[in-house]
């Protein structure tokens, strides 16, 4: 019987190393300690045996059975390790190796651009205003002093939505939907989409302007050249500017202002069409009918304003030749600008 029990602990101790899951482990428990178990048939033979060998055989077993439960105990802690081992070194993270990139997107170089010219005005103490791109002619044309008969109110040019409401055709509305709202002094800007009827090379149906307008007691048109040669010379470097005597039905006098050719330094390129110059924005000195039309007394105010097309600034800003660039939607063209 000593032998047998002996020869059970040796039994474990032979087996219970080569284990590598819990369950083998609890299968070997249920084989030896359990109630159909090895022991347990053996410690039924107690009966047989007689009273006087009794104790010494009940301790035998028992001190078998704490060995065996102990060799279980131990090597089950050891596998449990073994197991938390395996885990960490399975779910290691190899920092080592390079992420993958997000790609993100970037702004259009008209936006970038509209948002560049809008910050060096904001710096000036310009307001930014804002207004609708579906327009009453009563801002588009009438406010701004554009009679019935001027050429620009021709169908030809104009996205006429109703008789009295169209795509407005310039930003210059704004300014008028801004006067009446505000009394002077002030200074105020407005960029955004206009719209005309015209498609070709150099011409898409919508494009971009910017607006500005300054009014306010003896505002002159010393005023308008320094705030305009500073606005140039912060977006395109020291340059040379002229202003040439032109015609708008809402300024008086006015003017266009021209940079000295970006591309070739005034020496007469295919872009400046050999002249040396680049005309870059419309401007003028607000004619007394327009300050009338939103209630503003010429006698006491007076102001200046100007416009520009964004297009043909971010033309030169970038060295673009073609318009159409901006409308293509060509990643590879967008990309440059990220
Ligand atoms: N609105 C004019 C245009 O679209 C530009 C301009 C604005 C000219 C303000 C003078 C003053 O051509």
């Amino acid at each position: 019987m000593e032998k047998r029990l002996q020869s059970l602990k040796q039994e474990v101790e032979s087996i219970i190393n080569g284990v590598s899951t819990l369950q083998e482990i609890d299968d070997i428990r249920v084989k030896y300690l359990g109630k159909k178990g090895s022991l347990t048939e053996i410690s039924k033979q107690m009966r047989d045996i007689s009273p006087d060998d009794r104790p010494r055989f009940g301790q035998l077993v028992n001190e078998t059975k704490t060995a065996i439960t102990e060799l279980i105990e131990k090597r089950m802690e050891r596998l449990k390790e073994q197991i938390k081992e395996q885990q960490l070194k399975d779910e290691i993270i190899d920092i080592s190796l390079p992420g993958r990139m997000i790609s993100t997107g970037g702004l259009h170089p008209i936006t970038e651009t509209m948002d560049f010219l809008k910050d060096i005005f904001i710096e000036m103490g310009f307001d930014v205003a804002e207004g609708p791109e579906v327009e009453f002619t009563k801002y588009n044309f009438d406010a701004l002093n554009i009679p019935d008969t001027h050429p620009s109110r021709d169908l030809q040019d104009t996205f006429y939505i109703l008789e009295n409401v169209v795509l407005r055709t310039h930003t210059s509305p704004v300014q008028a939907r801004y006067m009446e709202k505000n009394k002077p002094p002030f200074r105020m800007i407005c960029a955004g989409k206009v719209y005309r009827n015209d498609y070709d090379i150099s011409h898409t149906p919508m494009f971009h302007q910017m607006e500005g307008l300054m009014v306010g007691e003896n505002i002159s048109f010393a005023n308008l050249k320094a705030i305009l040669e500073q606005f140039v010379t912060k977006v395109f470097g020291k340059t040379k500017v002229r202003f040439r005597p032109h015609f708008f039905p809402f300024t008086e006098p006015s003017a266009e202002m021209d940079v000295e050719c970006v591309i070739c330094k005034g020496k007469g390129c295919r872009v400046c069409k050999h002249s040396g110059w680049l005309e870059i924005m419309g401007c003028g000195m607000v004619d007394p009918e327009v300050l009338k039309n939103v209630g503003y007394n010429p006698e006491e105010v007076s102001g200046f304003a100007f416009g520009m097309g964004i297009e043909r600034i971010t033309m030169l800003r970038y060295g673009i030749d073609d318009l159409r660039a901006f409308f293509e939607n060509n990643m590879r063209f967008l990309k440059q600008f990220k």
